[in-house]
């Protein structure tokens, strides 16, 4: 309640785990390979890094800045520094509400996988795993396990700010960079593997050139990196003023892009050791071709379990984040205790996955709503978020978050400065337009 003192996370170590658990989930470890395996490989990554350096770390550089210097919720932040500009909250409380429609449910599959492999139910059987996904996908259980999902969210995000959301953060982030790497060397060493890193690897140019390639890979960025909707914004309201606004954004953002490309060494080399299977298979490549190929390895069910245990870890700390957002919203904008508002935002997320699950089956809806989010919510919501900050807000505003008045200025504050005025906006309008026209 808005009389407590604001809770906020420890230190510098802290609030970068945090924040990278936002960004790193499904994004990076299921939307990243498949998207770049169906745009060139490399070509994408190359892409994809140069977005994130241009639109991505500048942008949440500017949500840092607005969550830290009001020490509020999405709605309440924007509303505090302008009224006028209160809508970009309320776009981020729109976008955080559109995710929790389909990420829950896709998240509650790595589930049902991690449960199926522990069982062995998963590999017993001769039933392909086309055929297991259709009709897992045709069941009740994706909606049972999304439910699961949003509680075990509910949970830790009720539990709260530091108890709650950083703890989970410091034990499941190491965790996960350990079953990565471990799953990295275990690739390496599967036949066909060279061919993998070959695909990875070899750049396709003319792809990297494409306004497809591009939008993708910006709108890879957003929703790898979590800006656009209002996340990083109520993370930062939990910052101390002394953390550095920079150095957190290019720790995270380098975390993440590392994480993309571990699971590219992950998925690529494992695809091509597994003849007939295609890098570009598309939202299924995780779900479909993984367990094809784990069946081919010994000791089967442990691969995949691990796997899929780093998929829900993943998963999870992205799940927080966004139900923070609505959390930290209901509770402060209504006047409501912390802990209603978090039920309050589970009973929301539960009804949105039910409509998502039985109002169409399959993925094409999920392509859909993620389309929204990722490709128009988040770059328009980034893009007004470095206008407002640069040409709305009194002058110096972002030059005094980033450097913590003056604290720690150097010469990357002025590049920084000069991207967030000019070079982002333009660039994330100018792709946007093109790729409505
Ligand atoms: N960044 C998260 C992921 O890659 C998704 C996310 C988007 C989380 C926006 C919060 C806000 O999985």
């Amino acid at each position: 309640m808005s009389e407590e003192p604001r809770a906020s996370f420890g230190g510098k170590l802290s609030v970068i785990l945090v924040a990278a658990g936002s960004a790193i989930g499904l994004g990076a470890l299921w939307r990243f390979p498949y998207i770049a395996g169906k745009h060139g490989g490399a070509a994408f990554l190359l892409v994809f890094l140069l977005s994130v350096l241009v639109v991505g770390i500048p942008a949440m550089l500017a949500e840092f800045a607005v969550g830290r210097r009001t020490n509020k919720n999405a709605v309440g932040a924007f509303r505090s520094l302008s009224k006028r500009w209160s809508w970009l909250g309320y776009s981020g409380v729109l976008g955080a509400l559109l995710i929790s429609g389909y990420y829950y449910l896709i998240a509650g599959w790595s589930l049902e996988y991690f449960v199926n492999s522990l069982t062995g139910g998963m590999f017993s059987s001769d039933i392909p795993f086309k055929e297991q996904f259709d009709s897992f996908q045709g069941s009740w259980r994706p909606m049972i396990y999304g439910v699961v999902f949003i509680l075990m969210t509910h949970f830790i995000v009720a539990r709260g700010v530091e108890k709650g959301i950083e703890k989970a953060a410091k034990i499941m982030m190491p965790a996960l960079f350990v079953i990565l790497i471990v799953m990295a060397v275990r690739v390496a060493f599967m036949p066909g593997a060279a061919e993998g890193y070959k695909f990875f690897f070899s750049c396709d140019f003319a792809e990297a050139f494409k306004v497809d390639t591009i939008m993708m890979a910006i709108g890879q960025a957003f929703f790898s990196l979590s800006v656009g909707m209002g996340c990083m914004v109520t993370y930062a309201s939990y910052f101390k003023k002394n953390n550095n606004l920079v150095s957190t954004s290019l720790n995270v953002s380098l975390l993440t892009l590392a994480v993309s490309v571990l699971a590219g060494l992950v998925i690529f080399p494992a695809v091509f050791s597994v003849p007939g299977l295609e890098p570009s298979e598309g939202p299924s490549l995780v779900f479909i071709t993984l367990p094809e190929i784990f069946k081919g390895m010994p000791l089967p069910s442990l691969w995949s379990a691990i796997f899929f245990m780093l998929v829900i870890l993943a998963s999870l700390t992205s799940t927080i984040s966004f139900h923070e957002v609505l959390t930290a919203y209901a509770a402060e904008e209504f006047k409501i205790s912390r802990k209603s508002g978090a039920l309050a935002t589970t009973v929301i997320s539960i009804a949105l996955s039910a409509v998502t699950f039985f109002g169409l089956f399959g993925i094409d809806f999920f392509d859909l709503f993620d389309n929204v989010t990722a490709n128009m919510l988040m770059p328009l919501g980034a893009m007004f978020t470095c206008i407002f900050v640069m040409w709305f807000m009194k002058k110096g505003f972002m030059r005094e978050e980033i450097t913590n008045y003056g604290q720690s200025n150097n010469r990357v504050v002025g590049v920084l400065l000069f991207m967030l005025r000019f070079i982002t906006p333009i660039l994330i309008f100018y792709i946007f337009i093109k790729n409505f026209l």
